[in-house]
Order: C-alpha cells, then structure tokens, then sequence
C-alpha cells in the first residue's frame, strides 16, 4: 500500500486570512491563489500493517515533535476515512521548496501527503475530495490540487462539507509569472495560523476585511478569465494590503513587514510608473512576491536584484496540479 504524490507551492492572490473552525479548518473567507512550477514537494506514503507508529522523514532526516504530530494526526484522517483506523505508514517527503526561495512548504507538504495516502489506499475520491482532505492539514494546501488558478470556496455548512477548491480556468489557460523577492533576515515569529487566529479574535479592522474579500474575488476572477493583468494584478495588490491592514488592527498588534518588505513595495511602485505592468503581493512573512508578464521578467528579474537587502530573487511560471509518481 504504497504511492508516491507531488504536489507544486501556491501563491495567493485573494488571502485566505481567518478560520472560522479551527478543527476541520473552515475559513472566514474565499480564496485565490496561483500554484507555480518549480517549488514543489514530492511524498511517499507507505501503509504497512507491521508498522505500530508512524514514521516521517523530511529530505531524509527523522522527524518529530509538533510537525510529525501535524502529519500524523492528518494520516490519521484519511485512514479513519479508509475504515483502517490503526494502519500506520512511513511517510518520506522530499521538499523542492528551498527556504532560501522565501516560500511557505506546507501548502505542497500537505496536498502531496493527501494525494501519496489516498492513492496508496486505493481511495477513489475526486480531486473536490481530495481538496477537503487535504484543507483538513493546512488550509492554502487544499488550492494545490489544481493548477494554474484556483479558488478556495469557502462554503457555509458546519461540517465543511462544501469547503474546497476548484479551478477557475484551465492550467495552462495565462502566463504569468511570479518573482520571490527573498530579503535576509527572515525568521517569522508569528505563523500564520497564529496570526490570523489573533486577527479575528482581535482586530478591529477584521470587520473590514471581510466585507471587503467578495467584490476583490468577484472582480479578480473577471479580471483571470479575459487576461486583464493590471485589473488582476491591481486587485492582487490592495487584497493584500488589507489583509496586512488587519494585523494592525489587531490586540497586541503586529506586522510582517520589514523596512526592507516596503522599500520592494516602493520598488514595485517605481516599476509600474516607468509603464512596466507589475504588482506585489506578501504573506505572512516579510518576503515578497511580484506578478509580472513573461516579457518583462529580464528587466523585472534585474530591478529587483538590484534592491539592497534583497538576498535572492526566484522567478516560477504557473505550475501543475497534483501527480502521481
Ligand atoms: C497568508 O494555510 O498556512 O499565506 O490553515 O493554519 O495551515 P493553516 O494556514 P496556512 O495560511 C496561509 C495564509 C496566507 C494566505 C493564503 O495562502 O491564502
């Protein structure tokens, strides 16, 4: 009962920022985002009936402690699902996400975990179940099914049951590309599901946000479809800025930015006022990441290289969904 899944980062365009189940993890808002080649995650999952426990390696060292508990616990998901409940596996997965890269792992950690131990149980699920499953480990991970652009749906029913991603156009429907401009000093202190948790506990301008998230999405997806880049990119833009606006809001208040997060902004800004289409959006984390046409990226890729404080600049095209190795 073996098979091995990967499974390709994404970036979203319309944050999900918010939970309002933490458990079966049901988000507070719709989502967007653009999966990108080049970063990805590939994971074996092998169900053995011997095993007592299981195992989890990441690029070939022993893991344990909270992220083996996260993996575990998720494992155990799909095999109360599969009516296996005590059938453990060891689980080996191979990041192609280099931290140096400034992307965030756990989205193409959890969709390739999901897709290696459904398929290695033979669990004949459509990939709007598989997107369930796999929001159940990390929310933005459930977008990684697709390729291309992809939305999360956040659905209303208590049991999440509508909950899930889907595409919005064909994978390779637009190229448009995404430069990870990487600023040194990077360590987070705040996750994001402990930002977000304090931002809706606390902020006063949450309220905002989510009466502002519907027009953003309806908007950008138009924009997607007729390969408007400067509705989509604007767009992406000010969805951003407001999700980080929350964090000031919130009690004790806090931000991802850096001094050199915003001088990449400005940089951003500059660009456009020289007639070049380009548009930045950020996590959470002080990295930041620009949307840019194809014919652009030389020009773009040395602006950015130039910035101080910038210790790398890593350019994705779209990326894949979900396969099977
Ligand atoms: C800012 O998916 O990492 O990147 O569901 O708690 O695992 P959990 O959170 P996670 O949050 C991602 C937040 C974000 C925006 C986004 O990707 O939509």
């Amino acid at each position: 009962m073996k098979a091995t899944a990967k499974a390709h980062t994404n970036i979203a365009l319309i944050k999900y920022w918010g939970k309002r189940n933490e458990k079966l993890i049901l988000p507070t808002n719709s989502s967007l985002s653009l999966t990108l080649d080049g970063f990805y995650t590939e994971t074996t999952v092998n169900f053995n009936e011997e095993l007592t426990e299981d195992t989890f390696s990441l690029n070939g060292t022993t893991i344990t402690g909270n992220q083996y508990d996260r993996v575990s616990k998720f494992l155990q998901l799909i095999r109360d699902h599969a009516g296996i409940p005590n059938v453990y596996a060891d689980v080996h997965s191979i990041n192609h996400v280099p931290t140096a890269a400034g992307f965030a792992s756990s989205a193409s950690g959890f969709a390739a975990l999901a897709g290696a131990a459904t398929k290695a149980l033979n669990l004949d699920i459509s990939d709007e179940e598989l997107s369930k499953i796999t929001r159940q480990g990390s929310g933005s991970a459930c977008r990684s099914i697709y390729g291309g652009f992809a939305e999360w749906q956040m659905g209303e029913k208590e049991d999440g049951s509508d909950s899930f991603a889907v595409p919005i156009v064909p994978p390779d429907h637009w190229d448009v590309r995404m430069a990870a401009v990487v600023l040194s000093d990077t360590m987070k202190d705040i996750s994001s599901r402990v930002g977000m948790k304090r931002t809706v506990d606390t902020s006063v301008f949450y309220e905002g946000w989510l009466s502002a998230v519907p027009h953003d999405l309806a908007e950008i997806k138009q924009g997607i479809i007729v390969k408007d880049f400067e509705k989509v990119g604007a767009i992406a833009e000010s969805n951003c800025l407001k999700m980080h606006a929350t964090t000031l809001g919130a009690d004790p208040p806090f931000t991802y930015w850096l001094d050199k997060t915003m001088r990449v902004m400005q940089k951003v800004r500059e660009i456009r006022a020289m007639g070049i289409p380009a548009y930045f959006t950020i996590d959470a984390g002080p990295n930041v990441k620009v949307l840019y046409l194809p014919e652009y990226e030389s020009k773009i890729e040395q602006i950015l290289r130039e910035i101080p404080g910038v210790s790398n600049v890593t350019l994705s095209k779209p990326g894949q969904g979900i396969s099977y190795l």
